[in-house]
């Protein structure tokens, strides 16, 4: 599985932190996108970077990382074809595969420790969509594009 990840300055050590943790799992390949520095960049741009990979195929997945997780997560989900999930937690971050086969994973590097967000990530990579009546509910989601 190839993954887009990127992070505006809020996040750039987290983004270190994810990925030694994705480096963990065999044939997860990652893609950053930036940015690389404490140089202040606007969270949307990097929004659109990473979700241009998930909507074209060229990724199964992204993650996006910002200060809070908000706006960069705000940002994702404009993008037609994204589903983003900001978690905080291990519960909501299964749930949001299982239940909202979330295509995206957002995270707050000033929210989180790194322990708890690995916990995270590894949580949203295990866990699978489970589809059935979810699967009405998100293409009920998809459709909401459309009008
Ligand atoms: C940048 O200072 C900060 O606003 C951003 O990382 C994020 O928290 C926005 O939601």
């Amino acid at each position: 599985m190839k993954i887009t990840i990127g992070s505006d300055h809020g996040a750039v050590d987290l983004k270190e932190a994810v990925k030694k943790v994705l480096a963990e799992f065999d044939g997860v390949e990652v893609k950053d996108v930036g940015t690389f520095g404490t140089d202040a960049v606007d969270y949307p741009d990097i929004a659109e970077k990473v979700c241009a990979d998930v909507v074209s195929g060229e990724s199964e997945r992204g993650i996006v990382l910002c200060g809070t997780g908000i706006g960069i997560s705000i940002a994702a989900n404009k993008i037609h074809g994204i589903r983003c999930a900001l978690c905080h937690d291990v519960y909501t971050a299964q749930m949001s595969r299982e239940h909202n086969d979330a295509n995206v994973l957002a995270m707050g590097g000033r929210v989180l420790g790194f322990g708890v967000a690995g916990k995270i990530v590894r949580a949203w990579l295990k866990s699978e969509f489970e589809g059935g009546r979810h699967a009405r509910r998100v293409n009920k989601i998809m459709a909401l594009e459309n009008k």
